[in-house]
């Protein structure tokens, strides 16, 4: 039988930067027992993409043979075929879905993901707006929930005050609205051009990053954090791109049992609960998401190297 091919976009090798993009013809995969195939309306750009750029080059020999490495994990579509064991979904249902994250798959025109990775995407939530959600959301979410012990129902007496910086970004756009909705007082920064915007996300107080008064808040210890964090003197510093160094750092403190709390985060999802809360959110208005800028499949080397610059208001979107 002819294997039906897709457009995808695949690492070239272990050149960094955009140059590095591929535009391919590949074998559409086939889901597993566990998995769906979703034909993909949308897809958005993470920092982690282009982090995990070189790092899959290296690990490309133990991957899967054959299995051309497409960058991007977040992703929404439709449903076009399902595993044998699949119980939740059916061929037409909308969906959201965070690949894996060693071997992404998202910048194709069709992407398998795993059930328990995936949920139902309503009609009130668009498809730009649902892969908008995995990576940066859940990573908002998880610091402050998890991490900060925010209560996201409002219903904790002792408001906490919460610093997020890079707010205009994605995770920070999320983590502003998401601490609001836990009752908290959010300071945040940004750039100048972004003020307004990030006060309309509902942050109480907004800093330009590149004043003084601005760059004093990056953290506590005066370390540039990406960082969601509790500004009491007793408070959390999530660390959302830890290094080695922060790792070490953070089991010195442990044994040392040091009141300063830094804890870096790294995202790894293992079910739908916290997806299917976010999209919930989107759905009755009380999350919104900031779209920096919509790209075609064929333009994805434009999407990838604005996400690289750093300068993204919001999210990055590539629809096939
Ligand atoms: N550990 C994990 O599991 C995990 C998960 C998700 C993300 N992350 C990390 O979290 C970070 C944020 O991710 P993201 O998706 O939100 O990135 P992003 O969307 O690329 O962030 C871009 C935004 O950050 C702003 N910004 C840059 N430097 C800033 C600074 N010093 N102070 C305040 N704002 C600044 C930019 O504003 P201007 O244009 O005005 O400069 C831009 O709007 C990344 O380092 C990412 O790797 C980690």
């Amino acid at each position: 039988m002819v294997a039906k091919l897709m457009h995808a976009v695949v690492y070239g090798g272990s050149v960094g930067g955009a140059v590095g993009l591929k535009h391919v013809e590949v074998e559409i995969p086939t889901p597993s027992k566990d998995e769906v195939l979703i034909k993909l309306e949308a897809a958005t750009l993470n920092p982690v993409d282009w982090k995990a750029y070189q790092l899959k080059a290296l690990l490309r020999p133990f991957l899967a043979r054959n299995s051309p490495l497409i960058p991007c994990t977040d992703v929404a579509g439709e449903v076009v075929e399902v595993g044998s064991q699949v119980k939740n979904f059916k061929v037409g249902d909308k969906v959201v879905s965070i690949l894996s994250l060693l071997k992404g798959g998202g910048l194709s025109e069709y992407a398998v993901a795993k059930e328990i990775l995936t949920v139902f995407r309503p009609p009130e939530v668009s498809a730009a707006e649902g892969a908008s959600l995995p990576v940066a959301g859940l990573t908002a979410h998880m610091a402050l929930t998890q991490f900060i012990g925010l209560d996201l129902t409002g219903k904790d007496p002792h408001h906490k005050n919460i610093l997020v910086t890079a707010a205009s970004g994605g995770v920070g756009q999320y983590a502003v609205q998401l601490a609001k909705l836990g009752g908290a007082h959010v300071t945040a920064t940004c750039g100048a051009r972004n003020l307004e915007l990030v006060k309309s996300l509902g942050a109480d107080e907004v800093l330009d990053y590149k004043t003084p008064e601005g760059a004093a808040l990056k953290s506590p210890s005066g370390r540039k954090y990406d960082a969601v964090g509790n500004l009491k003197e007793d408070g959390v510093v999530v660390d959302l791109t830890p290094g080695p160094a922060a790792m070490w750092t953070y089991a010195v403190k442990r044994i040392t049992c040091s009141g300063k709390k830094l804890k870096p985060l790294m995202l790894i999802p293992k079910d739908d609960v916290g997806l299917k809360f976010l999209v919930e959110l989107v759905k009755e208005g009380k999350l919104k998401t900031v779209i920096d800028s919509r790209h075609c499949l064929g333009d994805a080397e434009v999407a990838w190297s604005k996400g690289i610059a750093g300068h993204a208001t919001g999210k990055i979107i590539v629809e096939p």
